[in-house]
This record gives C-alpha cells, sequence and structure tokens, in this order.
C-alpha cells in the first residue's frame, strides 16, 4: 500500500498567504496543514508517500517536508507542471504508484479519526474505490455522492448546482490500481480539470465495486480565512498539552493549556489558553486569549489579541484596541505610529482585508 498526498494546485482561496507561499504549508497550530496528513498515513502503518508538488511552490514544500525521515516514512516527490485536475497528478504519479493499491490524500484537508480503520475496511471488502463522506450544509462547494443503504456509491457529481444529497467527499480516497484505466478513459470538465470524481464515476459505470464510508468526526478543507480559523481552533481544543518552555517572568499569568517554545520571552502577559507559541517569541505587556496560535519569531508588545493566527516573524506593537478573529501573515508589522500628522499608514500587499474600528 503506497500513499499519494496532493499538494500542488494555486491556493487562490487563501490569498494573500498563498502568494508567497503553499497553502498545505500555512501552519494550524503551529504546524504545517501538510504534516497533519502525513501523520495520519504514517500511522495507519503507510510507509511510502508519494506527495504532488508544483513548480511554484514544490520547492518550499519539499525544503519544510525533507525526506520523511522525521516522520519515519520515505518520500518521493512528484512535480505536476500544471494543476489540471485531481486525477491528473494521480497520472503524473503513476510510475511512482505502479500497480500498487494507495490512498490519495488531498493536502490541504484535516479529517479526525484513524485512517487505519478505512484502510483495514478497503482491504477486507476487496474495493476498487473507497470514498469518505462527511455530512455538510453546502454541498455545492464539494464533490457530492448519492449512497444506498448498503453504502454502495450510484453517483457522484462535482460541484453541483443542485446536489443530490448533503454527502459532500472528503478529500480522502482509496484505490486499486483500476483506477489507472478510469482516468485514461475520462475527458476534461467544464473547468479544463481532470476530476477524480469523474473517474470514480466511471468505475461505478463499469459495475466495480466503489463503496463510501461517513466519517464521524470532523472534517475541515482549509480553503479560506475562516476555515483556517476553525481548524485552529478545533486543533488547539482536541490535541494541545501544556508545555512550558520558555522563558516566563513572575508578573504573567498563564492559564488552562498554553505550549511556549524554548528561547521565547514573555514578560509580564496573561496568557489564557488554549493557546500555542512557538520559538524565539518575544511577548510583552500582552493579553493573548483562546485559541491563538503565534508562530516562530514573532513579536507582541503592548498588544491584545485572541483567537487568532499569527505567523512566522510577525509583529504587533503598541496596538491598544484587541485584535481577534485575525490572520496575520509572515513578517507582516503592525504598529502604532509616533510620528504626526496622526493618521493611519499603510503599505498592504494585493488581496489582504483590514477592517478597523471606527
Ligand atoms: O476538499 C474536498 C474536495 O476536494 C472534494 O469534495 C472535491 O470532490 C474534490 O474535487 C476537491 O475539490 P477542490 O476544488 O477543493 O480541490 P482543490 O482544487 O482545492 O485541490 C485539492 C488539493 O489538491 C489541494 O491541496 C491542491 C491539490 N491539487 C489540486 C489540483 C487541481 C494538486 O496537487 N493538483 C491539481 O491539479
Amino acid at each position: 500500500m503506497k500513499a499519494l498526498i496532493l499538494s500542488g494546485g494555486k491556493g487562490t482561496r487563501l490569498r494573500p498567504l498563498t502568494y508567497t507561499g503553499a497553502k498545505q504549508l500555512v501552519p494550524v497550530a503551529n504546524k504545517p496543514i501538510l504534516w497533519y496528513g502525513i501523520e495520519a498515513i504514517a500511522a495507519a502503518g503507510i510507509t511510502d508517500i508519494g506527495i504532488v508538488i508544483s513548480p511554484e511552490t514544490g520547492a518550499e514544500v519539499r525544503a519544510k517536508t525533507g525526506d520523511g525521515s522525521r516522520f519515519g516514512v520515505r518520500i518521493t516527490y512528484i512535480l505536476q507542471e500544471q494543476p489540471a485536475g485531481l486525477a491528473h497528478a494521480v497520472k503524473t504519479a503513476q510510475p511512482f504508484l505502479e500497480a500498487s493499491p494507495f490512498v490519495l490524500y488531498l493536502g490541504d484537508n484535516l479529517v479526525q479519526g484513524e485512517l487505519g480503520l478505512f484502510l483495514e475496511c478497503f482491504q477486507a471488502r476487496g474495493l476498487d474505490a473507497l470514498t469518505l463522506l462527511c455530512s455538510v450544509p453546502n454541498p455545492s462547494a464539494f464533490g457530492v455522492a448519492e449512497v444506498d443503504e448498503q453504502g454502495r456509491v450510484l453517483r457522484l457529481v462535482e460541484k453541483p448546482k443542485h446536489p443530490p444529497s448533503n454527502l459532500a467527499l472528503v478529500g480522502i480516497y482509496f484505490f486499486s490500481p483500476r483506477i489507472h484505466e478510469a482516468i485514461a478513459s475520462i475527458q476534461p470538465s467544464a473547468r479544463g480539470e481532470l476530476e477524480i470524481t469523474d473517474a470514480i464515476q466511471f468505475l461505478i459505470d463499469q459495475q466495480k465495486q466503489v463503496e463510501a464510508l461517513q466519517i464521524q468526526g470532523w472534517w475541515l478543507d482549509t480553503g479560506k480565512k475562516d476555515d483556517l480559523l476553525e481548524a485552529n481552533q478545533i486543533i488547539l481544543d482536541d490535541c494541545l498539552c501544556t508545555q512550558l518552555e520558555g522563558n516566563i517572568d513572575n508578573a504573567s499569568k498563564i492559564s488552562g493549556r498554553v505550549q511556549i517554545a524554548p528561547d521565547s520571552q514573555v514578560i509580564n502577559c496573561t496568557i489564557r489558553g488554549p493557546v500555542v507559541i512557538g520559538r524565539d517569541c518575544y511577548l510583552e505587556n500582552c493579553f493573548i486569549g483562546p485559541y491563538s496560535s503565534i508562530g516562530d519569531r514573532v513579536k507582541l508588545v503592548d498588544a491584545d489579541l485572541e483567537h487568532s493566527v499569527v505567523l512566522e516573524g510577525a509583529a504587533v506593537v503598541g496596538i491598544h484596541q484587541r485584535i481577534v478573529d485575525s490572520v496575520i501573515g509572515q513578517r507582516v508589522q503592525i504598529k502604532a505610529a509616533p510620528q504626526r500628522p496622526k493618521a493611519l499608514r499603510f503599505m498592504v500587499g494585493d488581496d489582504c482585508h483590514i477592517e478597523l474600528c471606527q
């Protein structure tokens, strides 16, 4: 059994963060989204993993993730020249996959629950495809399945205007090598992509064994800012344990589950968990409220922040208003200006969103 993680694509929905980096490397609770997938696959006992990368962000994914040894797996990187669809990515990876069954894992998805249980079902039932489904309020944004009472998949449609059910395709699929014949038989969709959904529909039309399981826990497609904040909240709620390794002075008050990495300094701050703070940070006179993730080398002085994600190298200094529900990108500087005239001054990149109090 092999695994194929898709970490290519364009990441347009997470702009501006994805102008400068891969969306799969955006951190949730200070860990790249992609790594949750690698860990889940490794925990299911699969050690031969291919990662599909794009020309734009491939080098960064490779440099950050490495050869897999830190996860106890072997990673092979596969370059997909164009984001021509999920089935196109599988086709590009065929020399790596050979005739092995495999799990296909979309690198921007976070799923609760053990992959091993789904893998057992796929193998025990000798299936050609096993898809995972999750009931959602907005099925039109996803691939949607129609299933019978036995869990057999009758029909799949990609982003339908009139969804046949509220069961969305979660970005995890198990395939036998038959999927390659199916991919060779389909045509690009209306949006110009070779859709894995159409390839699975081809298997269904050929009366192959295609089944679905509904996942019980949460599933997060980290496509937009609010999804990212929700993912951050859920992961901090589920996975964080207290670990205070930084340098914390006596005036600081830490409550709830809080992690502070080595070499970080905390002076006269109130921190209410769940909160994670990375390495080499400097925090002085701050309130950090629940569900906040602060990346490495962040500087926060006279700042008040809650339910927010601050990425590596950013600084928030002297802002005496509470910052909530925010994602602050790498190296961003938000500072009070000492000079006159008293005014707001911006140097903001494309596609940024700023909301100011009136
Ligand atoms: O998130 C679940 C949904 O994922 C499913 O419900 C849909 O059926 C499935 O088609 C897919 O839809 P998206 O439109 O959300 O896929 P997206 O373009 O966001 O790509 C998913 C991942 O695959 C993402 O990490 C980027 C990567 N990718 C995407 C394309 C199109 C590639 O590596 N290569 C590609 O060519």
